[in-house]
């Protein structure tokens, strides 16, 4: 047991950093539908635990064509174009050498973003304006920088843009469907082991319906197994087997920066109770 939980702490030892988007946004009404969206898709921890990080705001007026008729997960694609994981300011923008260069943005770390489709292009245009679009060669600079917000030097800045980035084929996306293949996911991940104790236990069928409210599993690779303080599976009661699965998994959809801001134990699928929480480690 206790190798396996310091396998899986470890994703909790980033510490908290200074900067809160929703604090900083708050103080802007004209981006108040941005900054809901932010919150909404958790993208605001995702940007709070990284340092060295530009968020395009886009105001209100600019969201309509973002968030009218497109599911959440479309929604989220989208604004996640809209973080770069790179430091500009209003200087920095307009001394690009070239002109023009292109910038990850946290769109890239997804999984879902294939090829430079998660990158943008920024270009020193003439007249001294700068123009985002698609790393996607040819794709229209129709966004262009309109004034810097706020800049926590060289942690977090905050640059409004005119108009959304879109990626070829990033608002037809599919919304995610309901049949998700847990087993399918985790074997894939190289979590063999774990899959098939879920599936021997039956404690899928618990994920199975939890994930209809969000589920973050916590699935330690089949290495984690190997290790040498790791218990016999074998010698576990089925009780204690099924408690080690449900300890695993926390019922709401909780990304990795959601993770990084959580201050206060998190409760799992086992029964509550506090040793049957995380605790986060400081
Ligand atoms: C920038 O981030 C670092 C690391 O999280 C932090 O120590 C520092 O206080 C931050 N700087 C400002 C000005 O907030
Ligand atoms: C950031 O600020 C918002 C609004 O003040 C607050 O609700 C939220 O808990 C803060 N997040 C963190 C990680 O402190
Ligand atoms: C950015 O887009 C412009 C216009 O399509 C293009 O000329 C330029 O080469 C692109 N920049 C990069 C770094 O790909
Ligand atoms: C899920 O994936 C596993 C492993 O790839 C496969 O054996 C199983 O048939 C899949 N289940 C469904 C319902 O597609």
């Amino acid at each position: 047991m206790t190798a396996l939980h310091f396998f899986l702490f470890t994703l909790f030892t980033v510490s908290v950093h200074a900067h809160n988007i929703t604090e900083i946004l708050n103080q802007f009404p004209e981006y108040s539908v941005f900054n809901s969206y932010l919150s909404q898709t958790k993208l605001a921890d995702e940007i709070n635990s990284r340092e060295t990080i530009t968020v395009l705001a886009l105001p209100n007026g600019a969201m309509s064509a973002v968030v009218d008729k497109h599911p959440l997960s479309v929604i989220k694609n989208v604004l996640s174009l809209h973080v770069l994981l790179d430091y500009f300011d209003g200087t920095k923008l307009h001394k690009i050498s070239d002109g023009t260069t292109t910038s990850t943005t946290l769109y890239q770390t997804t999984g879902n973003a294939h090829g430079n489709v998660g990158s943008v292009n920024i270009t020193d245009l003439k007249g001294g304006k700068v123009g985002f679009g698609s790393a996607i060669p040819n794709s229209p600079l129709a966004s262009t920088y309109t004034k810097s917000v706020k800049q926590i030097q060289y942690n977090i800045s905050v640059l409004e843009v005119s108009a959304p980035i879109i990626a070829p084929g990033i608002l037809t996306a599919p919304a995610p469907s309901g049949d998700f293949n847990i087993t399918g996911a985790l074997e894939k991940a190289g979590c063999k082991t774990f899959a098939s104790l879920l599936v021997r236990s039956g404690v899928l069928k618990t994920y199975q319906t939890a994930i209809e409210k969000g589920l973050t599993i916590f699935a330690p690779n089949d290495e984690a197994f190997k290790g040498a303080k790791v218990p016999d599976l074998s010698e576990l009661s089925s009780a204690d087997v099924v408690s080690l699965l449900q300890y695993h998994a926390i019922p709401s959809y909780t990304p990795i920066g959601t993770l990084k801001t959580k201050k206060d134990p998190i409760s799992t699928l086992a029964t509550n109770g506090a040793s049957k929480s995380w605790k986060k480690k400081r």
